[in-house]
C-alpha cells in the first residue's frame, strides 16, 4: 500500500530514483508521521518537535546532519522546516525561504560544494562530494539519499543503514524499543523550546493497520 507514496514522490522528483537501484540508500518521511529507514523499516512517529532524521555518526568526522520539524495547522500536519548541516554550513529550508548560516539566499544557490535548487514540486539540496541529497516537497514529505560509504555509520530516525531492518535501531541493550521511544531519543533539544514529545505508549495499543490510507487520496 505504501508504495503509492514512493511512486508519487519518485515521479514528481526524479525517475532516477526508481531505475538506478539506489532505493536502499533512501530514507523518507511523509504524511503526518510515517518514516522509512535506509534499511527498509516503516514506522510511525507523530512527534512535533525537532528531530534528527539522519546524521553522519562516524567517530572521526561528522559531515552532515538533517533535522526536521513537523507542525500542525488546523489539523493539517506538514513539515515546517528542514535544517541540513553540511560540514560547517547550516541550511534552513522553510516554505518561504532558504537560509545559509542565518542569511537568506536566492535559489538556485551554490556554496562550498552544496547546491540548493527548487522546482514546482520540491526543494533539493545536493552535496555531491559529501554524498547526500535531501528533497522536500514543501509539504509533508522529505527524502534523503546518502552514499554507500555511510553504511552502518548513520544515526537518527533514518536508522543505522547497516542493511538489517529493525536491528540496532529498535534495540537497546537487548530490549525492544518502540518507535515513540526511538523518536524521543532523536529529539534535538533547542534552547527555550517548550515543545513536548508524544507520550510513550504501550506498543500493543498502537494500531497502524490504517496508516497508509492517506496516500490513496494523493
Ligand atoms: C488543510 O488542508 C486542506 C486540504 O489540503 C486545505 O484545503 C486547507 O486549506 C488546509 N488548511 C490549512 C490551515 O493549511
Ligand atoms: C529554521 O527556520 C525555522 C522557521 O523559521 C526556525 O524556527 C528555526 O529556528 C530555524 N533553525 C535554524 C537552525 O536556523
Ligand atoms: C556495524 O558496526 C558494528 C559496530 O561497529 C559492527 O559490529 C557490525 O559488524 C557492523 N555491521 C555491518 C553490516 O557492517
Ligand atoms: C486495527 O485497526 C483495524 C482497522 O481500523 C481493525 O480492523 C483492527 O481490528 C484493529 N486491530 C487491533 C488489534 O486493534
Amino acid at each position: 500500500m505504501c508504495v503509492y507514496i514512493y511512486i508519487y514522490i519518485a515521479l514528481t522528483v526524479s525517475l532516477t530514483f526508481i531505475y538506478d537501484n539506489h532505493v536502499n540508500n533512501i530514507c523518507s518521511t511523509w504524511g503526518t508521521q510515517h518514516f522509512k529507514t535506509f534499511d527498509g523499516d516503516v514506522f510511525q512517529f507523530p512527534g512535533l518537535c525537532e528531530y534528527n532524521l539522519v546524521k553522519d555518526c562516524r567517530e572521526s568526522e561528522k559531515k552532515f546532519s538533517v533535522h526536521i520539524r513537523r507542525e500542525e495547522n488546523d489539523g493539517n500536519i506538514t513539515i515546517r522546516y528542514v535544517v541540513v548541516t553540511i560540514s560547517e554550513n547550516t541550511f534552513n529550508l522553510t516554505e518561504t525561504e532558504v537560509t545559509e548560516n542565518g542569511n537568506p539566499v536566492t535559489l538556485p544557490h551554490y556554496s562550498g560544494g552544496v547546491k540548493v535548487e527548487e522546482s514546482t514540486f520540491y526543494i533539493r539540496l545536493r552535496a555531491t562530494k559529501v554524498g547526500i541529497i535531501v528533497m522536500w516537497n514543501r509539504e509533508d514529505a522529505v527524502m534523503v539519499e546518502v552514499s554507500n560509504r555511510y553504511k552502518n555509520q548513520t544515526c537518527g530516525l533514518c536508522g543505522d543503514f547497516n542493511g538489517v531492518p529493525v536491528y540496532n535501531e529498535f534495540m537497546d541493550n537487548g530490549f525492544k524499543v518502540t518507535p515513540i521511544e526511538l523518536g524521543i531519543k532523536h529529539r534535538v533539544h533547542l534552547p527555550n523550546d517548550e515543545c513536548k514529545d508524544p507520550p510513550v505508549e504501550d506498543e500493543s495499543k498502537t494500531n497502524v493497520s490504517h496508516s497508509c490510507k492517506a496516500f490513496v487520496s494523493i
